[in-house]
């Protein structure tokens, strides 16, 4: 027999938000955004789009052309907008940033050089682009933060909270105004960072890092489909990722950081890094929330909070998710190859519903 106080309660079996928006996206170019782009329109009104093609995305003129391509690649009368940004590198022309607000760009991507895909451009010592952290500042543009340094000698797992005290806390200091979003913050330590910080400092959490702890990149044998950087951490870091994108706090939001490569590339001696998470981002998302009893909290984290930090305004449709289970296909084309995404083959729990 339960009574009122221990049964347990109501699980819902659907649920309707403001349709949410990806504030970090990896779309590439040429025959991936067949795939890509499509995924991410039947999901998302707006994502922030990663700026780090061959070569990097790193004026107002190549950004407008990249949107224009990724526009191309939409399904016929998909809604979605395509937010761009550029690469940051350790002399790029403050002159740029007017141009580039001026042509609709977001927002910049930093990159510390070697950190992960497609970084070899990225800067050296931050110091060197503060001319150009100046004009940001002064445009309001956010600056986006891959915060690991890059130190060969130091170790995978600590680079996150190292990045923290070694880069992030003088940044901060000397631009006090800069919006900053610690892109797929992966730590304890990064999450309380943004906790804690001022209303200029924000973070993007991607679902993998809210499902997995480590342990996914090794059970029964290496598992390459489950390698990002950052890398996937600790549990107890799982958990205060959790608490923080659940905690109804506006500095925690959706950012997928979905991340195609051809499966072939990953599974291979030196695998790739990165997550394909397009195709299921928002049920991977609901999946995590209703793991913790938080799934009134998902809207503010999917479809409030980013847009109030960016200054832009929520979006006005809505989605409907199903409580359904369903199979997650084993893999799509990406070009000529597939890639594999996150889950293939697995049955999750929530859908959304198609018009
Ligand atoms: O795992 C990752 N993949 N992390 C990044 O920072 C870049 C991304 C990519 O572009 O593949
Ligand atoms: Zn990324």
């Amino acid at each position: 027999m339960t009574d009122a106080a221990t049964a347990p309660t109501a699980t819902p079996s659907s649920l309707t938000l403001v349709r949410p928006d990806d504030w970090h996206l990896h779309l590439r170019d040429g025959a991936a955004l067949r795939t890509t782009a499509p995924h991410a329109a039947a999901q998302f009104a707006r994502a922030i789009v990663m700026p780090n093609l061959r070569p990097p995305v790193t004026t107002a003129q190549q950004a407008v052309e990249y949107r224009d391509r990724i526009m191309r690649a939409l399904p016929a009368g998909a809604a979605f907008e395509p937010l761009m940004t550029l690469y940051l590198t350790d002399r790029l022309p403050p002159e740029e940033i007017v141009r580039a607000h001026a042509a609709g760009v977001k927002a910049l991507k930093l990159y510390p050089a070697g950190a992960t895909t497609n970084s070899d451009a990225g800067v050296t010592d931050i110091r060197k682009a503060y001319p150009t952290l100046e004009a940001m500042q002064k445009a309001g543009m956010p600056l986006l933060v891959h915060g690991e340094i890059t130190d060969p000698d130091t170790d995978l797992f600590d680079r996150e909270a190292l990045f923290i005290d070694q880069k992030l806390i003088p940044l901060r200091r000397d631009f006090p105004e800069l919006k900053i979003v610690m892109e797929h913050v992966t730590t304890r330590e990064g999450a309380h960072y943004v906790r804690d910080a001022g209303k200029f400092t924000a973070a993007t959490i991607t679902p993998h890092h809210l499902l997995y702890n480590r342990n996914a990149l090794f059970i029964g044998g290496i598992r390459p489909h489950y390698y990002c950087l950052p890398v996937l951490k600790r549990e107890v870091h799982r958990l205060a990722l959790v608490e923080a994108a659940t905690s109804g706090s506006g500095r925690f939001f959706l950012g997928t950081d979905s991340a195609p490569h051809a499966a072939h590339l990953k599974e291979h001696a030196v695998g790739c890094a990165g997550c394909y998470v397009a195709h299921a981002a928002i049920e991977l998302y609901a999946e995590a929330f209703d793991r913790v009893g938080a799934l009134d909290r998902l809207e503010g984290f999917a479809s409030l909070a980013g847009p109030a930090f960016y200054g832009l305004p929520a979006n006005t449709e809505r989605i409907t998710l199903r409580r359904e289970n369903w199979t997650v296909p084993e893999s799509y084309p990406l070009g000529e190859a597939q890639l594999k995404p996150l889950c293939a083959g697995e049955t999750l729990a929530w859908k959304i519903v198609r018009d």
